[in-house]
């Protein structure tokens, strides 16, 4: 399995245009020390020749640019993207298909519940359907399904989403109670060699049967978003905590560092938002963080399973 990082940010981005706290300020005058991070999105291939996108953000455009996989090969239109797979129905995980309106067919696969939001509430499907249209193919929890493309060609992943109780997208959720199908985390399998990865850049919740799915596969990218709860709103910024955004932060008791302390498989922080102090190269919490063997996931960064 080819893994591919073209984005390892959560909402904003890295810096975040409106943002000069510690990490954004150091983002702009030191890139050495905060390396700028595109809004997290993930490829994965069986071939390096056919590729997967988990998710669909607003920074594509430059991510498909900046990875020559994903651009046209042999003739005058085409692309490396076979399909996408989405594990929400946020804005940083969708805004990038209004920009993708120009192929003939998008294959997007997703829960019935983010089809819902994209349908019903953010009605992005009904307008693309003036465009492109989407073909859309439905994921069941917890089921494994064969990903294909848009001509129906296998393309060597198996596909399963499993819940990480990560709440309905805001624009939906003042209507909505929330389900375990708003956001889901999934889980690749390579058909040829069987290798497995979890991608996870969303979870609200650690319970016993996700630590033993974590646990299972070769390679896991799990929820960075914050550190401490507290983290933005501490900022003065926003009364957003982690917690009412169904993010976990990293530290303190019942954080994800200690929650997923049992792991022993590669295990990688993506989706960290610009307040995170982890982005810094040299901090007391990087440090923390990869003393517990996770690493930091960044944009471009390659792994082969
Ligand atoms: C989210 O996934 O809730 C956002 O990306 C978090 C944020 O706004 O930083
Ligand atoms: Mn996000
Ligand atoms: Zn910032």
């Amino acid at each position: 399995m080819y893994i591919h990082v073209l984005g390892s940010a959560a909402g904003g981005g890295v810096p975040q245009w409106n943002c000069r706290c510690r990490v954004c300020a150091l983002a702009r005058t030191q890139p050495e020390l905060v390396r700028p991070r595109l809004h997290a999105s993930l490829g994965v291939s069986v071939d390096g020749e056919r590729w997967v996108l988990c998710n669909a953000g607003p920074d594509i455009q430059r991510q498909i640019n900046g990875f020559a996989p994903l651009l046209p090969q042999r003739n005058t239109r085409g692309t490396g993207i076979r399909a996408i797979v989405l594990n929400g129905a946020d804005l940083d995980e969708v805004l990038g298909l209004f920009q993708l309106r120009e192929d003939a067919a998008l294959r997007v696969y997703g829960t019935a519940r983010v089809q819902r939001a994209l349908s019903e509430e953010l009605r992005l499907l009904p307008a693309l359907a003036a465009y492109c249209g989407v073909n859309w193919q439905g994921l069941c929890l917890d089921q494994d399904i064969a990903l294909r493309s848009a001509d129906a060609a296998p393309i060597g992943l198996l596909c399963r989403a499993f819940p990480v109780a990560g709440g309905p997208p805001p624009y939906a959720g003042r209507r909505d109670e929330g389900a375990p199908e708003d956001t889901v985390g999934l889980l690749f399998t390579d058909q040829t060699n069987g290798t497995r990865l979890a991608y996870v850049p969303s979870c609200g919740e650690i319970t016993p049967e996700l630590i033993s799915l974590l646990r299972s596969v070769d390679c896991v990218f799990f929820d960075g978003t914050l550190w401490h709860d507290e983290e933005i709103s501490a900022l003065g910024v926003s009364g957003k905590t982690g917690r009412s955004m169904k993010h976990l932060p990293l530290a303190g008791s019942n954080g994800t560092l200690e929650q997923l302390s049992s792991l022993r498989n590669r295990r990688i922080l993506t989706h960290i938002n610009n307040t995170n102090p982890i982005l810094i190269e040299d901090s007391p919490e990087r440090s923390l963080v990869e003393a517990k063997g996770w690493q930091i996931a960044e944009d471009g960064m390659e792994l082969r399973l």
